[in-house]
C-alpha cells in the first residue's frame, strides 16, 4: 500500500499491446458490423422508414428496427430513450441500424435506407428551451436560512448571470460493443462501459430476458470520464439484439464522428444569481437558479443537477441560501455524466461570483476567498457537517508558501506596469468535493478473491478500469491485505457473472468501494490462513502475521512460506476463495428535501495558476501552476499524481479551450454539432501544459474510516483549474483601470479573453473603483460589441 508502482497496464498501453473491446474483432469469426442510420434533423417525426434498398446492398445481412425488439424498446432507465425512435430528437439521432459482413457494406447500406420525416419545432439553446417552457425531470430546491433577510441585511448586493459551456469527453476509445449468443441462447456482451450491471439490465430488458441470461464484460476502457456511465447501454443493446436476431457475433463501434454526434456530453448550465456580502466581504446570502441543458432525454441529468446544487458552496460558508434547479429539454445529444458530475458547474457559480465581485468590494480575490472559508463546526447548505475544514487552510498556506505567491504577485504587478500589450494574472482557488454517490444505495460494492493451490491469487471486483488506475490500486490492496508480493496477484476483467449488482465506476468512489470489498474478502482469507499457520508453527493465530509472503510469529526468525501455507490449507480442506462486500456507513440523503449527509468525506485541494495574456489576440500561456491536493494517505502515489495532473488539464480544457458549438441558425443544419472533429474542437495538448507544474499531495492526511486512510482522487482535481480561469480574468482586468469587474465567458477561449480585454480597455481611465456603482449594462460593457457568448455584466442590485 502506498508504493509508487506504475499503472498495471502501463507497458501494454505504451506498446499498444493492451486489448480494448474493439481489438477483439480480428479474432472474432463471422462477426457482423453495425452502422447507424442517422437522421440529419434537429427534431422531426419519422413518417416512413424503408429498409429494402439497404437489403439490396451486397453484404448487408439485416436491418434492425423497432419491430425486432422482443422486450422494451428503450435504452435508458427512465423510459424516455427509445432505442429505435419514431421521433428524431437531435441532429444525427439513429433511427435504425444496418448489419453487414463488412463495415463498409454496413455504411453503404445505412446510406441506402430511406427515411421520410415531418419537421417539428426545435430548441437548440437553453434560452430557447426556457422560452418554450421545455423542461424535463424534477425541479429541486436547496434552501437554508432566509435569503430575503440575508440580502436585506447585506451591505453589498450584486446580481449577474453566467453561461457555462458543456464539454466533450473525447476519450481515445470511442464507444464499442461486441455481442455473442451461445448454444443455450445466453448473451455475452463485451462493452466499453463504466456500468456493466446497468448495461446488463438494459440489454436484458430490450431482449425481454432475465438478467441471468445476459453477461456483460468490460476488459478496460480507453477513457470514460463519465461518458461511458449511461451512454453505452443502447449501443450494447444494438449489438445484443443483432446477435440474437442473426445468431452471429455483432460489433458496434462508433467512428469518432458518430461518437461526437450521437453521444452525450457535459451539461451546459445557465445561471442567474444574486449575492449579498457584509461590510467585511463575508458572504451573507446567495440566491441562484441553475438551469441545466439536459439534451433530448433525462439520462443522468437529475443526479448531475443534485450534485451541482450540493457544490455551489464549494469551500465557503453561506448562511442563507436558496438554490433552484431545473433541466431543460433541448434537441441535442443527451447530456450525461462528466468528471465531477455537475459539481464543477455548481462550484464555478460561486468562484465566478467571487472573481467578479472582489474588485467591486475592493478586496483582493485571494483574501476574499480565504475570508469566506468554512470554519470548524459549520455545515453545508444541505446540512452536512464540514469535517476537517482546517485542511483547506493548510493547503492554502502550503500553496502560498511553496508557490512563493507574495513575491510573484509583486513580479506580476511590476510586469503589468511595464508591459502595455501583455499582462499577467495570478490566482489561487480552493476545491472541496463530496465523495460518495448522492443516492445512498449505490454506495456498495462486491469482490471475489481466489487463492489457487500454487499460491497465486486472482481478484475480481465490480469496478471498471478506464485508465484511472483502479485495478492497480486493487492489486495493491489485495497484496497488502494478504501480505504477499504484488506479483502474486492478478486481476481479471470486470464481469457481471463474477460480481453482480455493481454500481457504476463513478463518483470517484471506485477505489473506496471496491477496495473495501477486496479488502474484506482478503481479510477472510488471511484469517483462515493464519489459523492454518498457527497449527503449523505451534503458535496462537493472533500472534501471526503474513508479511512479504511469509507467515510468522511476532519477532520470530522463521515462518511458513505463503505457497506452503496455501498448499497445507488446501489439504486441510480450508476454503481458499472468498466473496467480499462493502457498504459505506453513515450516509443519509433525502433527495426531495435536498438535505442530509450524503458524503463520506470531502476531498480538498488548492491550486495557484499564473498566466500571461497577449493583448492583441487574447491568447495566453500558463506560466506556472502549483497544486497541493488532499488524497488522504495515497494508495498509489504515481497513479494519484497522474490523476491530479490529468484532472487539472481536463478542467483547464473545459474552462479555457474546449468550445462546443451547435448550429443555432434556422437553416437545414440547425442543431448540428459544428465541432465534430479534433480539427474544430480544441483539446488541451502538450503546448497548453503549464510551463512549470508542481503537484504535491498533502502530507499527514490519513482519512479515518476509508480504505487504508486514502481519499478518492478521480474527479476533484478537475476543479483545481478554476485557478486558470481566475488568473485569466485578472490578467484581462489589468488592461483596464484598477477596480473593474471583468466578466469572462466560459470557456475563456482566447477569443473570449480578447473580448474581456476589450471591455476592460473600454473602461479607460474612468473605471469604477471599489464600491462604485456599476449600473446594469454599465461601464464595463459600454460602447463595445457584445460578443456572442459574453456574459452580462455584474451589477449592483
Ligand atoms: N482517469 C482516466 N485516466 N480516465 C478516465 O476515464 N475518469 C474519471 C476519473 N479519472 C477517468 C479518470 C472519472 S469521471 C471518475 S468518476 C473516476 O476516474 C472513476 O474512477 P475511480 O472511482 O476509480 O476514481
Ligand atoms: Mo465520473 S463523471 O462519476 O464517471
Amino acid at each position: 500500500m502506498g508504493a509508487a508502482v506504475p499503472h498495471e497496464s502501463a507497458r501494454l498501453h505504451v506498446t499498444g499491446a493492451a486489448q480494448f473491446t474493439d481489438d477483439l474483432i480480428p479474432r472474432t469469426k463471422d462477426v457482423l458490423h453495425a452502422h447507424p442510420v442517422q437522421v440529419p434533423q434537429a427534431h422531426a417525426r419519422v413518417t416512413a422508414l424503408r429498409v429494402a434498398p439497404a437489403l439490396r446492398v451486397p453484404g448487408v445481412v439485416r436491418v434492425l428496427t423497432a419491430a425486432d425488439v422482443p422486450g422494451v424498446n428503450d435504452a435508458g432507465i427512465k423510459q424516455d430513450e427509445p432505442l429505435f425512435p419514431e421521433e428524431v430528437m437531435f441532429f444525427g439521432h439513429a433511427v435504425c441500424w444496418v448489419l453487414a459482413e463488412t463495415y463498409e457494406a454496413a455504411r453503404v447500406g445505412a446510406a441506402a435506407v430511406e427515411v421520410e420525416t415531418e419537421p417539428l419545432p426545435s430548441y437548440v439553446t437553453v434560452r430557447e428551451a426556457i422560452a418554450a417552457d421545455s423542461f424535463q425531470g424534477a425541479m429541486p430546491q436547496l434552501v437554508r436560512g432566509d435569503v430575503e433577510t440575508g440580502l436585506a441585511d447585506a451591505v453589498h448586493v450584486f446580481g449577474g448571470e453566467l453561461e457555462i459551456a458543456g464539454q466533450e469527453h473525447f476519450y481515445l476509445e470511442t464507444h464499442s460493443s461486441l455481442a455473442h449468443v451461445d448454444e443455450a441462447g445466453q448473451v455475452f456482451v463485451q462493452s466499453s462501459t463504466q456500468h456493466p450491471s446497468e448495461t446488463q439490465e438494459i440489454v436484458a430488458h430490450v431482449l425481454g430476458r432475465a438478467s441471468n441470461e445476459v453477461t456483460v464484460q468490460c476488459l478496460r476502457m480507453g477513457g470514460g470520464f463519465g461518458g461511458k456511465e449511461m451512454q453505452p447501454h443502447g449501443l450494447a443493446a444494438i449489438a445484443a439484439l443483432g446477435a440474437t436476431c442473426t445468431g452471429r457475433p455483432v460489433r458496434v463501434r462508433l467512428t469518432r464522428a458518430q461518437d461526437l454526434t450521437m453521444s452525450g456530453k457535459r451539461h451546459g448550465f445557465l445561471v442567474e444569481w444574486r449575492v449579498g456580502f457584509d461590510a467585511a466581504g463575508r458572504l451573507l446570502a446567495l440566491e441562484a437558479t441553475l438551469t441545466s441543458d439536459g439534451g433530448w432525454s433525462l439520462d443522468l441529468s437529475e443526479p448531475v443537477l443534485a450534485r451541482a446544487l450540493c457544490h455551489v458552496d464549494n469551500a465557503y460558508w453561506l448562511p442563507h441560501v436558496r438554490l433552484n434547479g431545473r433541466i431543460v429539454r433541448t434537441h441535442k445529444t443527451s447530456s450525461t455524466a462528466f468528471r465531477g458530475f455537475g459539481g464543477p458547474q455548481g462550484m464555478l457559480v460561486i468562484e465566478d461570483i467571487l472573481g467578479r465581485c472582489a474588485p467591486l468590494l475592493g478586496i483582493d480575490p485571494m483574501e476574499l476567498r480565504r475570508r469566506n472559508f468554512y470554519r470548524r463546526g459549520q455545515t453545508t447548505p444541505y446540512g452536512q457537517l464540514v469535517r476537517h475544514p482546517e485542511r483547506l487552510d493548510r493547503l492554502w498556506r502550503q500553496v502560498v508558501d511553496t508557490g512563493d505567491i507574495a513575491a510573484r504577485q509583486r513580479e506580476v504587478a511590476a510586469f503589468n506596469a511595464a508591459h502595455p500589450h501583455a499582462k499577467r494574472g495570478l490566482a489561487v482557488t480552493p476545491v472541496k468535493f463530496g465523495i460518495s454517490f448522492n443516492l445512498t444505495a449505490f454506495n456498495q460494492a462486491g469482490a471475489l478473491v481466489h487463492v489457487y493451490r500454487d499460491g497465486s491469487v486472482l481478484i475480481n471486483h465490480g469496478g471498471t478500469e478506464m485508465g484511472q488506475g483502479l485495478h492497480t490500486k486493487m492489486l495493491q490492496v489485495a497484496a497488502t491485505e494478504l501480505g504477499i508480493p504484488l506479483g502474486r496477484v492478478r486481476l481479471a476483467p470486470t464481469r457481471t457473472d463474477k460480481v453482480p449488482n455493481t454500481s457504476a465506476t463513478a463518483a470517484s468512489c471506485g477505489a473506496d468501494l471496491n477496495g473495501g470489498a477486496v479488502r474484506q474478502a482478503c481479510e477472510q482469507l488471511r484469517e483462515r490462513l493464519t489459523r492454518v499457520a498457527a497449527t503449523m508453527l505451534g503458535l496462537n493465530a493472533a500472534d501471526i502475521s503474513i508479511v512479504d509472503g511469509v507467515a510468522r510469529g511476532t519477532g520470530a526468525p522463521t515462518g511458513v512460506e505463503w505457497n506452503d501455507l496455501v498448499r497445507t490449507a488446501y489439504f486441510q480442506r480450508v476454503q481458499l476463495f472468498a466473496a467480499g462486500f462493502y457498504r459505506t456507513e453513515g450516509l443519509y440523503w433525502d433527495s426531495a428535501a435536498m438535505q442530509g449527509s450524503p458524503f463520506k468525506y470531502f476531498a480538498y485541494g488548492v491550486a495557484a495558476a499564473e498566466v500571461e495574456v497577449d493583448g492583441f489576440t487574447g491568447t495566453y500561456r500558463t506560466r506556472r501552476v502549483d497544486i497541493v491536493h488532499d488524497v488522504g494517505d495515497s494508495l498509489s502515489p504515481l497513479i494519484d499524481i497522474g490523476q491530479i495532473e490529468g484532472g487539472f488539464a481536463q478542467g483547464a480544457g473545459w474552462l479555457t479551450l474546449e468550445d462546443l458549438r451547435w448550429n443555432t441558425g434556422t437553416g437545414a443544419a440547425r442543431g448540428q454539432l459544428a465541432t465534430r472533429g479534433a480539427s474544430s474542437y480544441k483539446l488541451p495538448s502538450f503546448s497548453e501544459m503549464p510551463e512549470v507544474f508542481n503537484v504535491t499531495m498533502l502530507a499527514d492526511a490519513a482519512e479515518e474510516g476509508a480504505v487504508y486512510g486514502a481519499k478518492a482522487v478521480g474527479e476533484p482535481p478537475l476543479m483545481l483549474a478554476f485557478s486558470v480561469r481566475e488568473a485569466l480574468r485578472q490578467a484581462a482586468a489589468a488592461f483596464g483601470p484598477a477596480g473593474i469587474s471583468i466578466d469572462l465567458a466560459s470557456p475563456a477561449t482566447p477569443e473570449a479573453v480578447f473580448w474581456a480585454i476589450e471591455r476592460a480597455r473600454a473602461c479607460g481611465g474612468h473605471g469604477p473603483t471599489a464600491d462604485a456603482d456599476l449600473a446594469p449594462g454599465g461601464a464595463a460593457n459600454a460602447g463595445h460589441p457584445t460578443p456572442e457568448r459574453a456574459p452580462r455584466t455584474v451589477s449592483h442590485v
